[in-house]
């Protein structure tokens, strides 16, 4: 693979200081593609300025080669692959391994990649007892973010982060194992039996498998459900820095071990801002109820007055399509047609995207459907609970994050993520004892 170059050319930004004529010059980096960056790390040093971006809205934290975004073409690529051709044409485990090594595997290299992942999805027996502290009604996702973070109470052979084959060993043991635990998350919340992995299924199907499969009888894996599944682990799998990916990388850089940071990442997800939101378009078009009562919910979601937002609508990179959100769209048709399943959630979901695109507010802001809009309903047309679909989103994200945790450690000179900040406290004042307090 040709290495991208950093082309560290003399470009400059020259910043003057209008009080006092003052300037500064700072170095621009340019990447393969999409916008360059200024260079500010001198700036504190050469001004006694902060930059101010509480939400990184215009903020590069890292170099990255694995996924790369355009927000106004609409364009989502991993390793320089796009998620249409990848969708249509690799698989999820594939794509893992594109985005853990770099390119796409030879024959003999993805076998034996596939089968190191294989034979690491059982998960110690003793975890199977973690699950008896929960609740039955516990929220998957909360018993996610305990039992991923026991993991490396589990693996203490592989957490030495500078060890580059105990770095491989804890990336495939997650990318094997948080399946195991999610399908083990559904089946403890159904209170049915664990089902463990099996070794003759790929990666979706195993997956169905610990899921649905009931001991009673054999259990059969739907090829159609199975390559929807596939389908939307790839196209979950990866997206910049987004807010979780960059909770991993930021917890990360204390040299915290893998499985900690990934722990970290599944919390973040959690939010419906983020990947919560595929959960909360569920329930939103469940509180809408019917189609007339739409225009009532989309004039609350422009009410600034009211908190209520078009869940799975907007985006902060994407300004005129997510790709994904397109092709979860065709695919939620082809799985419930194939599936026989008349789902007026989606014709509802259908009815209100028409109706928010023709909406000036919308329209104004670039508010499109996201790649949480339409998943919820195949996954719901797959037999998974709504409280159940954010987990399925870090089965896939755990892929990307640990693939740009890697990236980060493998970097020269690892430093921690330390930002600043602007202070509005109070100025310097003495203790006053209890009894003098007025
Ligand atoms: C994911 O970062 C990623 O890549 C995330 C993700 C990934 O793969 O990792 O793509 C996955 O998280 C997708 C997003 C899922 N979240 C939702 O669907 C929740 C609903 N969407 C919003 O909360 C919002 O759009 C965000 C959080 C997604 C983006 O928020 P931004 O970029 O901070 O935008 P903003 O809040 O500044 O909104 C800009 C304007 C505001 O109006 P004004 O103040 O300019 O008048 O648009 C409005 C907002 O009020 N707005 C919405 C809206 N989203 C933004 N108004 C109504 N409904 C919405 N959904």
């Amino acid at each position: 693979m040709a290495k991208e170059q950093e082309h560290v050319d003399e470009k400059t930004f020259t910043l003057t200081n209008d009080q006092t004529g003052e300037s500064v010059r700072l170095p621009v980096k340019d990447g393969t593609c999409g916008p360059s960056v200024i260079d500010i790390r001198s700036l504190y040093a050469q001004t006694g300025h902060f930059t101010f971006d509480p939400s990184f809205t215009a903020t590069g934290s890292c170099k990255s080669r694995l996924t790369y975004i355009d927000g106004e073409e609409g364009l989502l690529m991993h390793r320089g692959y796009t998620i249409e051709e990848l969708t249509e044409q690799s698989s999820f485990l594939e794509v893992a391994y594109l985005l853990l090594y770099g390119d796409l595997p030879s024959e003999s290299d993805f076998k034996a990649f596939e089968r190191n992942i294989t034979y690491h999805t059982m998960v110690h027996e003793q975890i199977n007892y973690f699950y008896r502290g929960f609740r039955r009604d516990a929220h998957p996702m909360a018993v996610m973010c305990g039992i991923v973070g026991a993991l490396s109470a589990f693996y203490h052979d592989s957490l030495d982060i500078w060890d580059p084959q105990q770095r491989e060993v804890s990336a495939h043991r997650l990318i094997a194992k948080i399946p195991t635990l999610a399908a083990m998350t559904y089946k403890y919340t159904m209170g049915q039996p664990f089902m463990y992995p099996r070794n003759d299924l790929s990666f979706s199907e195993n997956f169905l498998y610990m899921c649905f499969a009931l001991p009673p009888e054999p259990y059969k894996v739907n090829p159609v459900l199975a390559n929807a599944m596939d389908k939307i682990f790839i196209l979950h799998a990866d997206h910049e820095q987004n807010a979780s990916t960059s909770t991993v990388r930021l917890a990360g850089s204390s040299q915290a071990n893998p499985f900690a940071c990934i722990a970290s990442g599944i919390a973040s997800l959690w939010g419906p801002s983020h990947g919560g939101a595929n959960q909360a378009v569920l329930e939103m078009l469940s509180e809408i109820g019917t189609k007339d009562r739409i225009p009532e919910f989309i004039a609350r979601a422009k009410d600034k007055d009211d908190p209520f937002r078009l869940m799975g609508f907007g985006h902060r990179v994407y300004k005129n399509r997510d790709p994904r959100a397109e092709v979860l769209k065709s695919s939620a048709h082809e799985v419930l047609a194939d599936l026989g399943v008349n789902d007026p959630m989606l014709e509802m979901a259908m009815e209100l995207e028409k109706i928010a695109l023709e909406d000036e507010y919308f329209i104004e802001r670039k508010l499109f459907p996201n790649v949480d809009f339409y998943s919820g309903i195949i996954l719901r047309a797959m037999g998974f609970p709504t409280s159940m679909f954010t987990v399925l989103f870090a089965v896939a994200r755990t892929v990307g994050w640990i693939s740009q945790w890697k990236e980060m450690i493998e970097e020269p000179a690892l430093k921690i993520g330390r930002p600043r900040q602007l202070y509005i406290g109070p100025q310097k004042r003495p203790y006053i004892p209890m009894k003098d307090r007025k």
